[in-house]
């Protein structure tokens, strides 16, 4: 399962089993609470701060203690098999709970209970609540209606919903980064992939909506936001009062001029829609994190187009030259899938040459698990065997080690501005920053009262791992 905390990118697998908890300021406020755990993607992140929100209007607090909650909350991903399996082992874990306390509802929010609708309170009989990702305005209804007894589920799909106007509640944050749901949805029917049947079609969120929330997370102190969406490059909206259409470019824009010191970064970008627009916007601003992630899921054209992605090989390398010419010091990172069907050796060469080509600094990698209603489950065998699936995969992730490394050793010498987000993970006597590029770049503090938190730090760059830098404050 993909879990992911605050601050983190999409699809981070390496921070699996963690629970986020959007909790309260003061619980004590409510008579009732509720604990949710967010799994997957950082949309899902997104949301559960949007649900948070809903539910504190009705009369929930947040709580990070299970044994304290009414309500117990699961924002899922569909993703792969395994975000699925995750889940329902969580779910056992909380049969017994309910057991034992009267009155516990669980609900069951996100892509699974999109995927699964009503078949999961008959197949998981601790369920008593089903909310798929375009309905979280109607939970408190479907609160009322299951703490009678009833079965609630509400899995409609929207067209238009983007809760532009819910000002989702961040208590579980770090305080310096956030993220920005930008839109919702995906119409690109990448055959491998279970969003477009999940999350539904695709729709941008006003414009307005999205700089007024920049605007108070500026205010109450944050220094970077991350907008989100399953594609923003295709984020498109009309501005009725100024007859100006606002594309990603323009709204990147509009967002870096909130304030210089604000930090912005989007996520994810899609090789065939990202522009020139994009990048000259990126370039312009140096607020704007010199980082793209682009994943390019095979190096092979025949599996591209299996896949219906909808470039080949040769685009997808034109793109990456593209950005090293407009943005030499770009960080490029990708999502990558071992044995799609039908891949040969000579298919998964290409993805490793590609992946040489690119100079990936990190990479997300992941074999392939079929997806129940997707193109590839209905037209195509999932022929390749779990062993040559695995060995694959165990290919790529060892060239991503020595790319990663090879990239990391680029940076020795070089400063940096970082971003302090805190402590670092393996000593409170260091802190943790991020570059622009994306990177974790570990410097020791000068002394344990120091308050660098949130603060822009130049570090020259000393050491490195394959995963992070180390280095010295230059000034
Ligand atoms: N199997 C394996 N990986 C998948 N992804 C999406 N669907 C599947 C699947 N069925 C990966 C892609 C995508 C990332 C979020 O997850 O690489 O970019
Ligand atoms: Fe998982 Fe995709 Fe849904 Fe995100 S949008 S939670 S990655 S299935």
């Amino acid at each position: 399962m993909d879990v992911l905390a605050i601050g983190d990118k999409v699809h981070d697998e390496a921070r699996q089993g963690e629970a986020f908890s959007p909790f309260a300021n003061d619980p004590n406020r409510y008579s009732k609470h509720f604990y949710i755990e967010s799994y997957g993607c950082a949309m899902n992140f997104a949301d559960s701060e949007v649900i948070a929100s809903i539910l504190n209007n009705a009369g929930f607090g947040a709580t990070r203690n299970v044994e304290e909650a009414n309500l117990i909350l699961l924002n899922t991903c569909s993703i792969r098999e395994k975000a699925e399996q995750t889940v329902r082992k969580r779910l056992t874990e909380f049969r017994k709970l309910k057991e034992r306390t009267p009155g516990l509802l669980i609900g069951m929010l996100g892509c699974m209970a999109e995927r699964l609708k009503a078949q999961l309170l008959e197949e998981e009989k601790l369920v008593d609540i089903v909310v798929g990702p375009d309905a979280y305005r109607s939970l408190p209804g479907l609160i009322e209606e299951a703490e009678t007894g009833q079965k609630a589920v509400n899995v409609l799909l929207s067209r238009e919903e983007t809760y532009s106007d819910i000002a989702p509640v961040r208590i579980d944050s770090n305080g310096i980064s956030a993220f920005v749901s930008i839109m919702r949805g995906c119409n690109n029917m990448c055959s491998f992939c279970v969003v477009p049947f999940t999350r539904g079609r695709e729709r941008s969120r006003d414009a307005y909506s999205i700089l007024h929330e920049v605007t108070d997370l500026v205010e109450k102190g944050y220094k970077e936001v991350t907008l989100l969406g399953q594609n923003v490059d295709s984020y498109y909206w009309i501005d009725e009062q100024k007859d100006e259409t606002v594309t990603f470019a323009v709204l990147l824009e509009k967002v870096a001029l909130v304030s210089p010191e604000l930090r912005v970064r989007f996520s994810t970008s899609h090789p065939k829609d990202i522009t020139d627009e994009v990048l000259h916007t990126m370039a312009r601003h140096e607020n704007i994190c010199k980082y793209i992630h682009l994943p390019v899921q095979s190096g092979s054209t025949r599996i591209l187009q299996l896949m219906n992605r909808t470039y080949t090989r040769e685009w997808y390398m034109a793109k990456v030259d593209r950005i090293r010419e407009l943005l030499p010091e770009c960080g490029i990172s990708a999502d990558i899938i071992a044995g799609f069907c039908t891949e040969t050796e000579e298919d998964h060469q290409d993805t490793l040459s590609i992946m040489r080509y690119s100079g990936y600094d990190m990479s997300y990698m992941f074999f392939y698990s079929e997806r129940p209603g997707t193109l590839a489950a209905r037209r195509y065998t999932d022929d390749i065997p779990e062993d040559v699936k695995k060995r694959r995969l165990q290919e790529i992730v060892d060239l991503q080690g020595q790319l990663s490394r090879a990239s990391n050793e680029k940076d020795l010498g070089k400063t940096f501005k970082v971003l302090v987000e805190g402590n670092s993970r393996k000593s409170d006597a260091d802190w943790m920053g991020r570059t622009s590029q994306n990177k974790v770049l570990v410097f020791p503090k000068k002394s344990m009262d120091e308050q660098l938190k949130g603060t822009y730090v130049m570090v020259k760059v000393t050491d490195c791992t394959k995963t992070t830098l180390r280095g010295e404050r230059s000034k």
